[in-house]
């Protein structure tokens, strides 16, 4: 939902006044609390300055003016929208001191709200900005996110000028703008066991929400196996047999990205069913030359010789890892 306050012109000037004293406020408190202590809600603009003609910064800023207009940003008839409001100064401010500076030959780096690099406004604040409008991200908590405490801005995923994905993303695929910094996570998912994102067919936020869940990793469900579940519905059980693990945490055997074991496990069996089995009734330790009947290793009930030293190991028998719903299927095995 986008708050609609924005559209009622009778409401500017209370709300200016309360954006000048928030400014003053913050600046007084900026020492104390540091940048990020800003509270909900409030705006930010420069001292002194009012709302001009917008045609104005048009003259000037023919480039971003134009880039606008195909937006959603740019729909005059929607009162939500900043054409249906103040238009550029619905984002950066009042522009009277910027202008006046400008028309006599000044500079100023602080005299207008700049989101681009070497800004000198505070990322929370910035985002503000942008949050007055899309309150639906205030109530996701953006704040909370650790996007936010490291001084993620909605500006480092989205371009308003010059969008180059949907929904107005900075660059052109959402993989793409999250590896901006997620480098390591974009390696993972070239690796030969992958989920399909590279392949279009999933995408970051299918699983994360980038504008904040409430919950750890900003999962868009409250642990990682009802993440899962969303897509793999028939590991949820119940089951008559369940293996522990799967139920605990997907994660004790999975990695979410990718992996370079097969099906995205964290370590391929038979050491990935050792992290945990090792007191196993039959031998469940490395199987070399001297566990096995050829190699004159002691007998097993398990007649197969070295059966379980090829490839798979341990899942060639216990199939049903996630577990099993066949009454005599306690070992996985059915
Ligand atoms: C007389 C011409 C003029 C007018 C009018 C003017 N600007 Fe500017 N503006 C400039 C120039 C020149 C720069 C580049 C120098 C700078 O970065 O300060 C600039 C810079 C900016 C920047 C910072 C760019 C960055 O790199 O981050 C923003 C934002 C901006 N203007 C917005 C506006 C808005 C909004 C208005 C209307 C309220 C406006 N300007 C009116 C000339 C103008
Ligand atoms: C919805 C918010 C929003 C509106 C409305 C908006 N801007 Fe911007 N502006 C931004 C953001 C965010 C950036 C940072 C670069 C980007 O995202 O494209 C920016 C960047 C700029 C820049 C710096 C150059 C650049 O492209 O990086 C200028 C100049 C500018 N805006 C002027 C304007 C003018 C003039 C208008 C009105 C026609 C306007 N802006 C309307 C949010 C807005
Ligand atoms: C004056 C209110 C207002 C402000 C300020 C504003 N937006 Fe919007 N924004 C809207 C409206 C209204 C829509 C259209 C929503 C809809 O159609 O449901 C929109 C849509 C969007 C979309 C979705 C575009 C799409 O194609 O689906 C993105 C992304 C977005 N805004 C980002 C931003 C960012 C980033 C900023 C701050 C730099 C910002 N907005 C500031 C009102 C605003
Ligand atoms: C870490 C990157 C990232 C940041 C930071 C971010 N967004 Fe987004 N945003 C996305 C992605 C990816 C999508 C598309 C997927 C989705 O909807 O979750 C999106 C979708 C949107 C949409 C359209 C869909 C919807 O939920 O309405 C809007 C509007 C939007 N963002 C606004 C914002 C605003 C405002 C901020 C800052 C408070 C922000 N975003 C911060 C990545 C980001
Ligand atoms: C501008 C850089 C930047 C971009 C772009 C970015 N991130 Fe992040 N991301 C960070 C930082 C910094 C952290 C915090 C790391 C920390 O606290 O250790 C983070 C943390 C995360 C986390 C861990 C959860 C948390 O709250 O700490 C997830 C999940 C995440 N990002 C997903 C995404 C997704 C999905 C996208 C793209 C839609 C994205 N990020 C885009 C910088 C970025
Ligand atoms: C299939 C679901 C899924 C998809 C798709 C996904 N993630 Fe994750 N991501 C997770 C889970 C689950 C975790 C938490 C793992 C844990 O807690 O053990 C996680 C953790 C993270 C973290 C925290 C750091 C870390 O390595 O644990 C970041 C950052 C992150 N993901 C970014 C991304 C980005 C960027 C994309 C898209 C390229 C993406 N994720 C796609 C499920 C997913
Ligand atoms: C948005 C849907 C979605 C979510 C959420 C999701 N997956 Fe998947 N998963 C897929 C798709 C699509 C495939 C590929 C299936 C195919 O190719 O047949 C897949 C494949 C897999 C594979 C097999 C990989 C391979 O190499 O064959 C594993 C293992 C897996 N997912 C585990 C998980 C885990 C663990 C989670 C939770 C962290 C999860 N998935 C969440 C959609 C999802
Ligand atoms: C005890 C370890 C373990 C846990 C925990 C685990 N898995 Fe698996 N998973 C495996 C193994 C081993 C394979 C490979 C099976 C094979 O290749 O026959 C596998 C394969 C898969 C596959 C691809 C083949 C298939 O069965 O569809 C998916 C999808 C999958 N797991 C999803 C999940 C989900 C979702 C969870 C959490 C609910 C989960 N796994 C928990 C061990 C585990
Ligand atoms: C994260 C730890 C963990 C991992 C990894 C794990 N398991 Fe288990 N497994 C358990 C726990 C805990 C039980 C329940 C033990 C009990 O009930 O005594 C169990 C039970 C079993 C049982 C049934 C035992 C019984 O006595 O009922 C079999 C068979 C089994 N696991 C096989 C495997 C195989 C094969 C793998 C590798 C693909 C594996 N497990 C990976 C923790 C794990
Ligand atoms: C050749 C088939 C086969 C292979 C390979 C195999 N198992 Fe088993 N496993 C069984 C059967 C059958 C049982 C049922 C109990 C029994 O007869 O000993 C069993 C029982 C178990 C049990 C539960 C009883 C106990 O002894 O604690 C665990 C745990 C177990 N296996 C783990 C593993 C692990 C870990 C591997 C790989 C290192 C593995 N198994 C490889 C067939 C196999």
């Amino acid at each position: 939902m986008i708050q609609q306050s924005r559209a009622n012109p009778k409401r500017w000037p209370t709300r200016w006044l309360l954006a000048l004293a928030a400014l003053s406020f913050n600046i007084l408190m900026s020492c104390a609390t540091g940048p990020n202590e800003t509270p909900l809600g409030q705006f930010i603009s420069v001292p002194g300055a009012t709302i001009i003609d917008n045609a104005d910064c048009a003259a000037c800023h023919d480039e971003q003016a134009t880039s606008l207009v195909s937006t959603r940003h740019g729909k005059k008839n929607d009162p939500r929208t900043p054409a249906g409001t103040d238009l550029c100064q619905s984002c950066h401010g009042p522009g009277s001191v910027h202008a006046k500076n400008r028309e006599d030959g000044k500079e100023g780096l602080n005299d207008i709200i700049r989101f681009s690099k070497g800004t000198s406004f505070p990322a929370a604040q910035l985002s503000q900005q942008c949050l007055s409008c899309h309150e639906k991200m205030t109530k996701q908590r953006f704040h909370t996110t650790g996007h936010a405490a490291q001084d993620v801005t909605c500006a480092n995923c989205h371009s308003v000028h010059s969008p180059k994905g949907e929904p107005q993303l900075k660059l052109a695929s959402e993989v793409e703008t999250c590896a901006q910094c997620h480098k390591d996570i974009r390696a993972q998912i070239e690796r030969p066991s992958h989920h399909p994102i590279r392949e279009g067919k999933i995408s970051c936020s299918n699983c994360h929400d980038p504008h904040g869940s409430g919950y750890d990793k900003n999962l868009r469900k409250s642990n990682v196996n009802d993440t899962c579940y969303q897509c793999h519905q028939e590991k949820r059980g119940p089951m008559l047999h369940e293996h522990p693990p799967v139920f605990e945490n997907c994660a004790n055997c999975h990695t979410p990205h990718g992996s370079n074991n097969s099906r995205l496990l964290v370590s391929d069996p038979p050491k990935l069913c050792q992290m945990c089995h090792v007191g196993s009734g039959h031998f469940a330790g490395v199987y070399d030359k001297a566990t096995t009947l050829e190699g004159g290793g002691s007998p097993f009930r398990l007649s197969a010789v070295g059966a379980r030293s090829v490839d798979r190991g341990c899942i060639d028998c216990h199939t049903r890892i996630h577990g099993s719903n066949h009454p005599s299927g306690r070992f996985f095995n059915r």
